[in-house]
This record gives structure tokens, C-alpha cells and sequence, in this order.
């Protein structure tokens, strides 16, 4: 019986780089590591869309603010690799900072006014950070295709946007969130939450379901069902950041004609912020 290949992973940019030489149909899940199945449901997703499947795991300084969790965010590497390796991924890149960073990054990706939006708000220069490394990545790689979740939506809509922008030729194909059974999305951040949060997480998901039903069901109300999902959580125990209803494409407030929507939130319980988000 054949050995099935195995996942090669590298760290340097020109080993990737040449493993990856004349390779067609190259399709990317780029990721900061601490795997769940969210991600592996993008990288099995990945394996419809071309030959190759390359995984990145990076946890990118860049996108992180200065009081932000860069250093304690949850480092997994041996455990991913597994995760990978079971789910059929060809190729990780997991560069060091100084694989990716040898010097300091001055050339940044400045996203347009979209990037102040919404997580914008809260997390300034985030997108910038996100931009350029996925840039970056996507140089390294050159994948035809690219996976992101739906869950980072206004990343997925960015990215979008740059490759678009900037004539890069791949596509970014929006993988769905992977959620709970109670309806939690998956997320590396949910570690962070106590039993009781994770008790109470839910809410978030069932708040904005209940807004997407709403509208679906022809209210056009959105300042209303904003407020009041965002005084229930907030009743609940939450510092709700945002909860907007927009339009997919832009991320801006819907204008009264036929545009497809989705309803975003942002919320803090306790020391764990969450987004999630519902297409309307
Ligand atoms: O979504 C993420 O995990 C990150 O923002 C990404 C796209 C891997 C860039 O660091």
C-alpha cells in the first residue's frame, strides 16, 4: 500500500518557496494556531478548491494592540500540527518572527476608511496589522485561492477588497463559522472564558439571530433591535461594543434598497471579547 504523503512544514520562506514551485491549484488557510474545528473545517474546505493545501500559523504581532493578549495568546504547535496533518494538509508554514520579520516591517498595508468601522473602533490599526501580513503570506504562498471564515467578517470583506484592489490573482473563498452546539462560534478566545462564561456565551449568537429574524421578517427597525439586543447583553453581564446591522458588501448601514445584510456584535464578558455575526 502507498505511504500516504506526508505534511512538509517549514519555516523559511524559500524552503516554502520552493517546495511550492510549479505547483498548481495551490489553495492557503492562513491562521494563528491554536486550531479548532473552525479551522479545520476551512482547511477540509481548502481541498475542493485546488491540489495543494498550504496551512500558515502565525501569531502576527502586527495586528495585535499594546494592550491587547499578543504574548498570552494560546501557543498550540504540536497540537495543530497533528490537527493538520490528520485533516490532510500538505504544507505548514509556521515562519518565526524573524523567518517572516528579518527586519522591522516599515512597508504597511493601510486599509481604506472600512478599517475604522465596527471592530475598527476598538481595535485601531488592527486591519493594518492584518493586511500586511496577509499580503505578506500571500506573496510567499501564492495560492489561486485563499479560505477565510465568515466569523472575521469585516477581515474577510477587507482582505477581499485588497486582493481585488491590488490585481492579485486568487480569489478569497468566505468559509462558514463552526459553531457549539448551543450556538457558540468556535473561537482560539474562547479558552479564555470561566464555566460560567461559557455558560452564558450564547447569548451573543442568539441575540443576533433573533435581529437577522426580525429584519428577515421585514422590520426595518435596525436602530431599535440594535439597542435592544445590546441592552440584554448588557443586562446579562456584557460590555457590548456594537451590535449593527449592514450591508455585506461594504460594511456600511443598509440604504433602504435590496442589499443583502448581516447583523455584526462585539461584546466583552468578562475578560474574553467576542464577535460573531448572522447573514441576512
Ligand atoms: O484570522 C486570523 O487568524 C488572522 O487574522 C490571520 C488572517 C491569520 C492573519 O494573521
Amino acid at each position: 500500500m502507498c505511504e500516504p504523503l506526508k505534511m512538509q512544514i517549514h519555516t523559511s520562506i524559500n524552503n516554502l518557496r520552493a517546495a511550492l514551485q510549479k505547483r498548481e491549484g495551490v489553495v492557503f488557510v492562513p491562521t494563528m494556531g491554536n486550531l479548532h474545528d473552525g479551522h479545520i473545517s476551512l482547511t477540509r474546505q481548502a481541498r475542493a478548491h485546488g491540489e495543494t493545501v498550504v496551512a500558515s500559523i502565525f501569531v502576527n504581532r502586527l495586528q495585535f494592540g499594546p494592550r491587547e493578549d499578543f504574548d498570552k495568546y494560546p501557543r498550540t504547535f504540536q497540537a495543530d500540527c497533528e490537527k493538520l496533518r490528520a485533516a490532510g494538509v500538505d504544507h505548514l508554514f509556521a515562519p518565526t518572527e524573524a523567518d517572516l520579520y528579518p527586519e522591522p516591517q516599515q512597508y504597511l498595508v493601510e486599509p481604506p476608511e472600512i478599517q475604522n468601522l465596527l471592530e475598527g473602533q476598538f481595535r485601531p490599526g488592527h486591519f493594518r496589522g492584518v493586511a500586511t501580513v496577509v499580503l505578506k503570506l500571500f506573496n510567499i504562498v501564492q495560492p489561486q485561492v485563499a479560505i477565510l471564515g465568515k466569523k472575521d467578517y469585516q477581515q474577510l470583506i477587507i482582505l477581499r477588497n485588497m486582493i481585488r484592489q491590488l490585481a492579485l490573482p486568487m480569489v478569497i473563498v468566505g468559509g462558514e463559522t463552526v459553531r457549539a452546539a448551543d450556538g457558540l462560534a468556535l473561537s482560539s478566545r474562547n479558552a479564555y472564558l470561566t464555566p460560567d462564561e461559557r455558560a452564558e456565551a450564547p447569548r451573543l449568537h442568539r441575540q443576533l439571530t433573533a435581529i437577522a429574524a426580525a429584519v428577515r421578517g421585514g422590520s426595518r427597525e435596525f436602530a431599535r433591535l440594535e439597542r435592544d439586543a445590546l441592552t440584554e447583553l448588557d443586562q446579562h453581564g456584557w460590555k457590548t461594543d456594537y451590535i449593527a446591522v449592514r450591508r455585506q458588501a461594504d460594511l456600511q448601514a443598509p440604504s433602504g434598497g435590496d442589499e443583502a445584510l448581516v447583523v455584526l456584535g462585539a461584546a466583552r464578558l468578562g475578560q474574553p471579547r467576542l464577535i460573531d455575526n448572522v447573514e441576512i
